[in-house]
């Protein structure tokens, strides 16, 4: 038996339930990870409060979590990658708030010797997501106008740095003078206080008129459709998250009246559903972070049974940069 976070029932932070599990021999093609660090997302209250059901085959009750890093203590039939004693680490898998998990070995990626356990369980989800949104969703270069949403958040503080290392023109919304700092250290250029603030107006006047080449916004309801506002004809419009609920339906048409924007709402998942991408995304976060360009700030931990006080943090907007938990 392990130590594991399970949901029963879709609800609140309470329904995370700490309790020991029985964690099988891995089947074919599956690998066991002895976990030291488990990534905390938001993604995970998605799937805890029911806006997102399990992916099939799981059910409820599963296990939280999506992202994790560990040493692998065994291997089923048929993997050849990955061997018993490998630093891996993963995301995108259910099942990640547990010290020890099952993972399908193709979902895995070896962790240099340079990225520790935490980091990797504080970026292989975030850093990872940077990395596509940033170069693949909409390819950020030198001079343009970036408007970051939550720009001290765990996304946030990683999409800075990022960002300001391609050459952009950073611009952050912030929930508090503190997080502006924080922003501000991390390489956004402007921050906007968007809970006091008129957040159009103020990229207007930072920009000069010209507005942004595109705007990354992982809030969601409360930012549209003013996101749309903050972006220059034949711009792109990325939303990636609904932390203040899911955008409502909206009609097309609007992406015509603001200037023939494009908008996408892309996941990690699509961007590396093939395993080659998911490595060729993997090893640029590896080799960015080592470069020392992109620091990874852990800015909170917890022990595994407090699960449920990350996820309170988190909803309440309390946290900055990465959270982990601890097994
Ligand atoms: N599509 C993808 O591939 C992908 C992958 C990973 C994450 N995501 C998305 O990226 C976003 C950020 O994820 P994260 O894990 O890094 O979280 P996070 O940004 O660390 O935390 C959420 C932040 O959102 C802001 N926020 C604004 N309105 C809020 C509200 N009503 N309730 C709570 N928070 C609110 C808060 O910052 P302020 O106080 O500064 O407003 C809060 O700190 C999420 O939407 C997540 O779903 C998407």
């Amino acid at each position: 038996m392990v130590a594991a976070v399970r949901v029963h029932k879709a609800g609140g932070p309470e329904a995370l339930t700490y309790e020991d599990i029985d964690v099988p021999v891995p089947g074919p093609g599956q690998i066991r990870i002895k976990q030291h660090a488990c990534g905390i997302n938001y993604i995970d209250t998605y799937f805890r409060s029911g806006l997102y059901p399990p992916p099939p085959p799981q059910s409820l009750p599963f296990v939280a979590g999506n992202e994790g890093a560990g040493e692998v203590v065994a291997v089923g039939s048929g993997v050849t990658e990955i061997k018993v004693g490998d630093r891996v680490g993963y995301t995108s898998a259910l099942g990640g708030y547990a010290a020890e998990r099952l993972l399908a070995a193709d979902r895995a990626v070896k962790l240099p010797e340079t990225i520790s356990y935490e980091q990797a369980a504080g970026m292989m989800l975030k850093g990872m997501t940077v990395e596509y949104l940033l170069n693949r969703t909409f390819k950020v270069r030198g001079g343009m106008n970036v408007l970051i949403h939550a720009a001290a958040g765990g996304i946030g503080l990683i999409a800075c740095q990022w960002a300001n290392m391609l050459g952009a023109n950073v611009i952050g919304t912030v929930g508090s003078p503190e997080k502006a700092a924080l922003a501000k250290v991390n390489g956004c250029h402007h921050t906007i206080l968007y809970r006091d603030e008129d957040f159009v107006a103020e990229v207007k006047e930072i920009t000069g008129g010209k507005l942004c080449e595109v705007v990354y916004d992982g809030v969601g309801k409360e930012t549209f459709p003013k996101s749309l506002d903050c972006i220059r004809p034949l711009g792109m419009f990325v939303s990636f998250g609904n932390t203040s609920g899911s955008i409502e339906a909206f009609s097309i048409n609007i992406l015509q009246t603001k200037g023939s924007l494009f908008a996408t709402r892309p996941t990690l998942n699509t961007y590396a559903a093939k395993r080659e991408d998911l490595l060729a995304i993997a090893n640029d976060l590896f080799s960015t972070v080592a470069s020392g360009k992109v620091k990874i700030p852990v800015n909170q931990r917890y022990a595994l049974r407090d699960a449920a006080k990350a996820h309170r943090d988190l909803e309440s907007r309390a946290t900055t940069g990465s959270s982990i938990l601890i097994p």
